[in-house]
Order: C-alpha cells, then sequence, then structure tokens
C-alpha cells in the first residue's frame, strides 16, 4: 500500500490524530539510506531532509546530489523530501539567494520547503514567506517557515540556556503568529518555546547538546492563534516525555540532526558500515521508545 497524498496532506493527518512526523537530517548522503530502512522496519512515516548549511558545512553535496541519493533509496509509504532551512540570511549573517536555491529545489521534485526568514524583521519575513509561498503552490508543495529564533547553529558561545527559558526572549509570539499565517499562506509553522539547535560550528559540532525545555503552555498559545500544523526544530536533547507532549499541543513535524550525525561522525572514519549502523539504531529506538510513533505510516495512509 502506498501512501498517495501531498506532505501537506500528511502532517496535517498527524496534526489532527496528535502524533509527529520526524524529519531526519542528512549531513553525510550516505546517511539516508538506513533511515529509510529504519522507517520501513518500523513502519513508520519521516522526512528525509537537507538544510543549505549542510551541503555548505557539511557533505550532503546540495539539494541535486540529495535528490538523486533519495530516488535511489526512498520509499513512498515511509518517505517525502524536504528541503530545510533556506535562510535568507544565515547563520554567520550572510545575506543567500534564497528565491534561487527554492525553486531549484522544486523544480527537483521537493515535496516540501522550508524558507527560514527568522533573522529578519517581520514585515521582512512575512514578505519573503509569501515569496516562497507563491512559488510552491504550482508545485504542490508544502512551505514551513520560522517566527522567533530557534539559536544554536551561530558561531560561538550560546547563550546560557537557563536565562534563555526563564526570560522567554526569542519565544514565538502568538499575536505576531497569527498574523504571520494570516499573510504568508504557509503550511506549517517553526516555532521556538524553549528549543535550541543542536552546535555545527567546526568548533562544537561534536560537543553534547544541553538539555533542552519546552513551555508547552506558550505552544498551546501559538496553535490557538495560528490553527496550523506547528514544527519543533532542536529535537535532539529534549526530554522525550515533553517532546511526547507537545504533539498534543500542536507539534506535528519535529526536526532531529545532532542524535544522527554524531553517532555517524564518531565511527565513519574506522567503519564506515558500522556507522550506518549506528544511524539505523538510533532511529529504531528514537522512532519506538522516544516519539512512540511506530506504526505511524498505516495510520497516516488511512483517511478519517
Ligand atoms: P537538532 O540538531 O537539535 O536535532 O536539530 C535539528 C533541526 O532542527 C534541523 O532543522
Amino acid at each position: 500500500m502506498q501512501i498517495a497524498c501531498s506532505a501537506a496532506e500528511l502532517i496535517r493527518r498527524a496534526w489532527e490524530r496528535g502524533i509527529a512526523v520526524p524529519g531526519f537530517n542528512i549531513p553525510y548522503l550516505p546517511m539516508m539510506e538506513p533511515v529509510v530502512r529504519a522507517l520501513r522496519d518500523t513502519d513508520s512515516f519521516g522526512l528525509i531532509m537537507v538544510a543549505r548549511l549542510e551541503w555548505t558545512k557539511f557533505q550532503a553535496g546540495g539539494p541535486e546530489a540529495v535528490a538523486e541519493e533519495y530516488r535511489r533509496v526512498s520509499d513512498p509509504r515511509h518517505t517525502r523530501l524536504h528541503l530545510d532551512h533556506v535562510p535568507v540570511i544565515d547563520e554567520d549573517g550572510r545575506r543567500v539567494d534564497y528565491v534561487r536555491i527554492i525553486s531549484a529545489a522544486l523544480e527537483l521534485g521537493y515535496d516540501s520547503v522550508m524558507v527560514d526568514g527568522s533573522r529578519l524583521p517581520l514585515e521582512e519575513n512575512i514578505a519573503a514567506t509569501r515569496r516562497v509561498a507563491e512559488m510552491a503552490g504550482s508545485f504542490g508543495a508544502a512551505v514551513e517557515a520560522e517566527l522567533g529564533a530557534v539559536l544554536g547553529h551561530e558561531a560561538g558561545p550560546p547563550p546560557p540556556y537557563e536565562e534563555l527559558f526563564a526570560s522567554r526572549r526569542g519565544f514565538t509570539d502568538p499575536a505576531e503568529a497569527r498574523r504571520f499565517v494570516a499573510e504568508t499562506g504557509v503550511d506549517w509553522l517553526s516555532v521556538a518555546i524553549g528549543n535550541v539547535h543542536g552546535a555545527i560550528s567546526a568548533a562544537r559540532r561534536g560537543t553534547q547538546k544541553i538539555r533542552a525545555r519546552l513551555d508547552l503552555e506558550h505552544l498551546r498559545a501559538i496553535r490557538e492563534a495560528t490553527g496550523l500544523p506547528l514544527v519543533l526544530h532542536g529535537g535532539t536533547g529534549i526530554p522525550s516525555e515533553l517532546v511526547r507532549r507537545s504533539f498534543a499541543a500542536g507539534i506535528a513535524k519535529v526536526n532531529v540532526a545532532t542524535a544522527i550525525r554524531q553517532p555517524y561522525e564518531a565511527l565513519v572514519e574506522s567503519s564506515p558500515q558500522a556507522a550506518c549502523e549506528a544511524v539505523y539504531s538510533t532511529i529504531v529506538e528514537l522512532v519506538r521508545n522516544e516519539l512512540c510513533v511506530e506504526g505511524s505510516a498505516r495510520l497516516l495512509a488511512e483517511r478519517r
């Protein structure tokens, strides 16, 4: 049995059923096959994702290389292809030609794309996101955007986490989110509710990620304001019970990168095969015992 519907419809179904679809980042192409195999073996559904920084700072090759590997190993019952973070201003403060990158990915057949205007003032984030939503519409692709500051990708030491969480600094503002959704036509919104990204700078990418927390009350307020499937970035290292509770409060997609990248990097030089098996077993454990979404492929294939 195949799931014949769009990425937008699948995420909407997850949202309505109170579960979430994990998205797995692919900074090294050989990681993709064990990700797909783990999803298949747990009969679960997930997104295969690549972010711009994974071809500029890691070895994903580029959107085309990822799409080619995806065509080779993907399984339509278990996967869709997502273009993660294409920033308008990147983690090093540089302007990015996001329109060119995203339109090329749409031509390549990506099922969904993310434009990240979160480093822009609100008006400019709205304008960039609306532009991408218009582009994606004619391809039937879903669009994700971000409002608020999910920190972690920037170089240099991160701000002290407890201070950040206590002050709610950078958290997505529900009233702004309401306006953002109404004016952009976006399908999914990435929110800042205490989550942070794993570090990717060369100096810190091997370090253990901090244990982040989530403000679920704040999340519920954003859900009330937007009525859209919400996305949790920085999925590594948050206590799994909190992540699962976030599904009932509006999260329908959870992004995971560091949790599979670090075991891969630790082993790849001595044994590429062991590195891939580490990716596989990490995902099986995550899907089965942490996110508790084993069997989601069957659940999402059913129309209610
Ligand atoms: P982690 O590296 O914390 O898993 O975050 C991944 C992510 O949000 C990619 O967009």
